[in-house]
């Protein structure tokens, strides 16, 4: 049988460069932690348990990942990887294989760690490795005859070792009990009085346990973030990876490098999204579906054939077939739209339920309402659903006619085929197929003069 997985992430570091009061591993990439893309990894490679060394920041990594199933070390104090390795080493298994990754490198796919668990597994110590061209910083990989003999830090290098241009990552997988046995030797007589994980290739060598390099696919897949600029750089890289994929799947995107996905967005058949779109959470787009310009699209779901105007931000919505939105909406959470539904500039609608063929196209507020199908509802309608302390429903019916500048005080309801005069203000039901007005009647006093200004005496 296979050894199990198990992963270390270390992420105990400060990250100083950030020059933020949040531990590093927390700030945002994709709208997720550094350290929720590494923890996702863990979980796609199938670990039997995965550990996280935290520090900086105290509980706040522990808080942030609670929902996560992982195992979480303090590192009081951060003397190096090795120092940070040792502080979970009891809390590994003795016949597993580790994984060591890093929580502030989040780009790494999974198709990159593969062959290192693979190597682990079968005996070997597998080493993730980078060519740079600037490999100023890292640890380099010294190989005598092509065989990788150890790694000297940067500090502790001589001219001739930095010149070399293969680094390591960080990342290497091996069987736990070696790495029991070759930490507890760590010595921190270095440049940097520090603990090197490092160092263990030299003990593995030493023991006879061959060493397997691979490297990534793309340079971006092992980089780290230290700075808000790193951060800021890694965010377009991934952004780009998404933007390519959705392309690959047939999107149309106005600009692939003026979308934003923080979450997952699944599209069907010929969707197309115009700039400057943002996605987050879970979105799905039907088939045909269009999206304008600056739209926010937030845990929706738009079904085939809708078109969503310029500047419309849906959130925590389902919206049907056949929709027209925008520009300038507002769905806030609740909100589910059935077929045929028009919603127009300047309208926000919560928590309401419209029916097929409905409109609301200027300028309206619809909360916490049920309407039924082929409504009208004229400019400037407004459902009145908090009367300050308790939030009440506004019921119509189907084949409604609402007069522009009417107000619905709930609870009201109005019966189908009912027409509602503009200037409305609504506080009791109004009955179906009828004609219900609130405004005073019109009049016009004759002779009326407007005043006119007094002048001054000077
Ligand atoms: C380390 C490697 C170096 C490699 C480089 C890649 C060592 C000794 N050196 O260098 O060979 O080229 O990464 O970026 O391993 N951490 C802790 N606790 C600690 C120290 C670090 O959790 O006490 C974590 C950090 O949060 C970070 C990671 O380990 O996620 C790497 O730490 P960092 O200080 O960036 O490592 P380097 O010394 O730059
Ligand atoms: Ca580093």
């Amino acid at each position: 049988m296979q050894p199990k997985l198990e992963i270390l992430i270390l992420a105990a570091g400060k990250g100083t460069r950030m020059r933020s009061d949040l531990p590093k591993v927390l700030h945002k990439l994709a709208g997720k932690p550094l350290l929720g893309h590494v923890v996702d990894n863990a979980h796609a490679l199938g670990a039997a348990q995965t550990c996280v060394v935290y520090g900086f920041g105290g509980e706040a990594v522990p808080q942030a990942l609670a929902d996560d199933k992982l195992t979480f070390v303090l590192q009081a104090q951060q003397h190096g990887t090795g120092h940070a390795v040792q502080q979970a080493l009891p809390a590994l298994a003795d016949d597993s294989v580790t994984l060591v990754l890093y929580g502030d490198v989040p780009l790494t796919h999974t198709a990159t760690l593969h062959p290192l668990v693979a190597a682990a597994q079968s005996g070997k110590l597998g080493l993730l490795t980078v060519t740079l061209a600037d490999p100023s910083g890292y640890g380099r990989i010294v190989r005598e005859h092509g065989k990788v003999t150890r790694i000297v830090e940067h500090k502790d290098a001589t001219d001739a070792e930095r010149a070399i241009a293969e680094v390591n990552t960080g990342i290497l997988a091996v069987a736990t009990r070696h790495l029991k046995q070759w930490i507890a030797t760590l010595k921190n007589d270095n440049a940097q009085g520090e603990y090197y994980l490092t160092d263990i290739i030299a003990r593995a060598v030493a023991d006879g346990v061959a060493i397997e390099t691979h490297q990534p696919a793309s340079e971006w897949e092992v980089l780290g973030v230290n700075s808000k600029a790193q951060l800021a750089q890694l965010e377009r890289i991934h952004q780009n990876e998404i933007a390519q994929a959705l392309l690959e799947a047939g999107v149309t995107l106005a600009d692939p490098a003026r979308l934003d996905v923080r979450g997952s967005l699944n599209c069907g058949r010929d969707v197309s999204i115009d700039v400057n779109c943002v996605f987050e959470g879970k979105v799905l787009l039907g088939d045909g579906v269009q999206v304008g310009a600056n739209c926010v699209l937030r845990n929706a779901t738009i079904a085939a054939g809708t078109r969503i105007d310029a500047f419309t931000l849906i959130d925590d919505a389902a919206i049907g077939e056949a929709n027209r939105l925008g520009p300038f909406s507002r769905i806030r959470p609740g909100t589910v739209l059935a077929r045929d539904v028009h919603v127009g500039n300047f309208v926000e609608i919560k928590n309401s339920q419209i029916d097929d063929g409905s409109k609301i196209n200027h300028l309206s507020y619809v909360g916490d309402t049920t309407m039924g199908k082929k409504v009208n509802i004229g400019a400037g309608t407004i459902t009145c659903n908090y009367d300050g302390a308790n939030k009440h429903r506004t019921v119509i019916g189907d084949d409604v006619f609402v007069g522009s500048d009417t107000q619905l005080v709930a609870p009201v309801s109005v019966g189908n085929g009912a027409t509602l005069g503009a200037g409305t203000t609504l506080t009791r039901d109004a009955p179906a197929g009828e004609l219900t007005l609130s405004r005073a009647k019109q009049t016009t006093i004759p002779g009326w003069k407007r005043p006119v200004k007094l002048k001054k005496e000077s």
